[in-house]
């Protein structure tokens, strides 16, 4: 058969481009925002179109007891594990249309690359199109992947409920997923390989005018949930001498995650405060409660689980100083993943292969990768995205970059199912 490239010729961009643009009207927000959270009626036709796309590509669709979508194309050789590749079409309010999309629909795409150029696969590639990479609903990233691991058990999915105090069964079953929760867990080996396809979401490759990114490591997310109670009231009525407040302790709080993350002493430590939910919310009540959700991340674990423990100290003592409760849970704190060597090379020699020159980095974003990291060995292709913007409505990746992105995707799913 021929191999994909140079520079993504052979790939079709009008129609992959087609295919970005009505999944991305699949979407809670009007455009170019999308927002598309988990088993919404939104969410749910993303993933229908998206079933479509497979089922036209030939693949053998099979869907486990989350929705995650498994869609395969049978190798020659049915002893050998196959290799997959996939991302999510999740999104988060207000986001692009680009974030895991690129990786779903550009996946699609190589496979179709590959069928147009001949090649007839040894091993089985599947393409995996994950659920609820993204936290927003339930609090906990890479739902999906995460229980496809190992990494989270049916006992703490049972355990989850979203903002709107839904318990995750109600949730699954009104979007339709049954089966047991425990069939979702993966063995070890199932796969030979995996390999995402998404946007940077960084500048870097941008910066440096470099197509291809290929990533070393994904950098240690962790994700705190805070709970603050005070005591409501007349915003009028209750002098100050008087009040126990929630929002000045959820500030303090607030203010403590940006110093943590400053202090750390490396510019590779994040600290956002992302959720900040007053309650009761009106002008003239003294807020009684205040819900916030923290994300922290570094490339060192131990410079991360640091940043958290200075936090919950400085949450524990503005809260106790202000008479106020405090609720602190981890809802996860993930270690990083490193990128399996042997993948990197062939990553980067499927870009050359490819004529494109290629940057190694870090992804300081997470991914399915992360959890599919400890299934098997696992590597990412990047692609540059307008100045490193992402989780933005105005998320931007050229059409020759997100050709460039599928044409090395389908030289390495090509070498590794040869
Ligand atoms: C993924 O969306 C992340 O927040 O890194
Ligand atoms: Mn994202
Ligand atoms: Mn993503």
């Amino acid at each position: 058969m021929t191999a994909p490239g140079p520079a993504g010729s052979g790939v079709e961009l009008p129609r992959l481009l087609d295919e970005l643009e009505r999944l991305a009207g699949f979407s809670d927000a009007p455009p170019p925002a999308v927002t598309r959270v988990l088993w919404t009626p939104a969410d749910r036709a993303a993933r229908d179109y998206v079933r479509g796309l497979l089922a036209a590509a030939g693949l053998t669709l099979r869907e486990d007891a989350l929705g995650t979508l498994f869609a395969r194309w049978e190798g020659a050789d049915p002893r050998l594990a196959p290799v997959a590749t996939g991302s999510h079409v999740d999104a988060i309010p207000g986001a692009g249309r680009y974030d895991g999309t690129v990786g779903v629909v550009g996946g699609i795409e190589a496979l179709r690359l590959l069928r147009r150029g001949g090649f007839r696969p040894r091993r089985s590639i599947e393409l995996i199109v994950f659920n609820a990479e993204e936290p927003t609903r339930f609090g906990l990233s890479c739902l999906g992947s995460r229980a496809m691991s190992g990494a989270l058990d049916p006992e703490a999915m049972l355990a989850l409920r979203d903002g709107a105090g839904t318990p995750f069964a109600a949730a699954r079953a009104a979007a339709g997923h049954t089966g047991p929760l425990e069939s979702v867990r993966l063995p070890e080996g199932a796969y030979a390989a995996f390999v995402e396809l998404h946007i940077e979401q960084g500048p870097e490759l941008e910066a440096q005018g470099v197509p291809i990114g290929v990533v070393t490591g994904i950098a240690a997310p962790a994700t705190l949930r805070a709970t603050v109670e005070g005591e409501g009231g007349h915003a009028g009525a209750v002098l100050m001498p008087r009040r126990r407040d929630a929002l000045p302790g959820a500030a303090e709080i607030a203010l403590a995650v940006e110093r943590a993350a400053l202090a750390s002493g490396s510019p590779d430590t994040v600290g956002t405060v992302g959720v900040f939910r007053v309650t009761p919310g009106a002008v003239n009540g003294i807020p009684a409660r205040v819900d916030l959700e923290i994300d922290v991340r570094d490339v060192s674990l131990a410079l991360r689980d640091r940043v958290v423990e200075a936090i919950a100290a400085a949450a524990r003592a503005a809260t106790a100083r202000r008479g106020l409760g405090l609720t602190l849970v981890t809802l996860n704190a993930d270690p990083p993943a490193t990128a399996d060597p042997q993948l990197v090379d062939t990553i980067e020699s499927a870009a050359a292969g490819c004529g494109l020159a290629a940057l190694r980095l870090p992804s300081r974003a997470y991914h399915d990768s992360l959890f599919m990291a400890r299934l098997c060995p696992t590597g990412m292709i990047f692609v540059p995205c307008r100045g490193g913007v992402s989780h933005r409505p105005d998320e931007y990746v050229s059409p020759e970059h997100l050709a460039a992105g599928v044409a090395v995707l389908a030289r390495t799913l090509q070498r590794l199912a040869a």
